[in-house]
């Protein structure tokens, strides 16, 4: 498929996009490229001051217009109130990124802690992905970008729950992308390996020296998800990524993976 220029980059997913889970790492990663590619933004993210210092900073670097919203995407409300908050701008493009991640034994986490994750990491993608796609619909072009993870290729030990909700979202990305690729609306998911951002970090254990390993640069990752935007229905950033998953999923049995996953989990988080 035909790779999209960076002047058709604006006038596919532009003028405005939404990144939810945008105050730093990841999120402010995107927000950072999207405005390198002269799109305007929303940034939705908890922490209102790291949201108004990215938002002056992008406005300065790149001359973009960006307006932040902050607010809490467990809550029941959330699609309503960033409906409110937007209904005056034209949104192409819909970057889900934000995530609660909890790592450890199932048992060892209060359900409502699951039930969160599934809130901010399932429910608000769902809701967002409805109301900014009909929108897309209407007007035939557009964007969508749903952050899975590499963990949600089969069950993952100590991460039970995150991994299911990111399988929801890449099968609800691959989905969307078959309905309405022919409709001028192009549905990602990016199912990512270890990302060296401030949250991966702070979950490692509490060694001396954390060691990051093998995680990619939030850099990396988004410039090879903007790149797969258009291309397929999902990306995996990183050609050892890449290589390990071919190796996982199409080589080794899903039974051996998860076992094998446990261990390196519980290597890892020394439980
Ligand atoms: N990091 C990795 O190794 C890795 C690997 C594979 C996939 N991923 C996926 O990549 C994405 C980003 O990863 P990351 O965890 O490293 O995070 P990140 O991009 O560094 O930060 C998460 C963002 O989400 C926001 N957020 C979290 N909970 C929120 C809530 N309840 N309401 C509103 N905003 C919320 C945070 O802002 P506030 O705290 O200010 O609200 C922050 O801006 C996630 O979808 C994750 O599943 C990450």
């Amino acid at each position: 498929m035909k790779h999209i220029t960076a002047s058709e980059f604006p006038l596919r997913y532009g003028p405005w996009a939404l990144v939810a889970g945008a105050s730093e790492g990841l999120g402010a990663e995107f927000a950072t490229q999207l405005a390198h590619h002269k799109l305007n933004l929303v940034l939705v993210a908890r922490r209102k001051e790291l949201l108004d210092t990215l938002a002056s900073k992008l406005t300065q670097e790149y001359a973009v217009e960006v307006r932040t919203i902050e607010l809490d995407l467990a809550q029941d409300d959330a699609d309503s109130i960033i409906a409110e908050q937007t209904d005056d701008l034209d949104i192409g493009l819909l970057v889900y990124n934000a995530a609660v991640s909890l790592i450890g034994p199932f048992f060892a986490q209060p359900l409502q802690g699951h039930v969160s994750e599934v809130a901010v990491n399932c429910r608000a993608p769902l809701t967002l992905v409805y109301l900014f796609g009909q929108r897309m619909l209407k007007r035939k072009r557009g964007g969508i970008i749903l952050m899975s993870s590499l963990s949600s290729a089969q069950g993952s030990p100590l991460v039970a729950n995150y991994a299911a909700t990111k399988a929801y979202n890449k099968i609800l990305a691959e989905g969307l992308w078959e309905e309405l690729r022919t409709q001028g609306v192009d549905v990602l998911a990016c199912s990512a390996g270890p990302i060296s951002t401030p949250n991966y970090i702070a979950s490692l254990p509490d060694t001396p020296k954390r060691n990051t390993g093998m995680a990619l640069s939030a850099y990396t990752v988004v410039v090879e998800t903007l790149a797969g935007l258009g291309q397929g229905p999902f990306v995996i950033p990183g050609r050892q990524y890449r290589l390990a998953n071919f190796v996982m999923q199409r080589l080794l049995s899903t039974r051996f993976v998860i076992t094998l996953m446990g261990r390196v989990m519980r290597r890892m988080y020394h439980e």
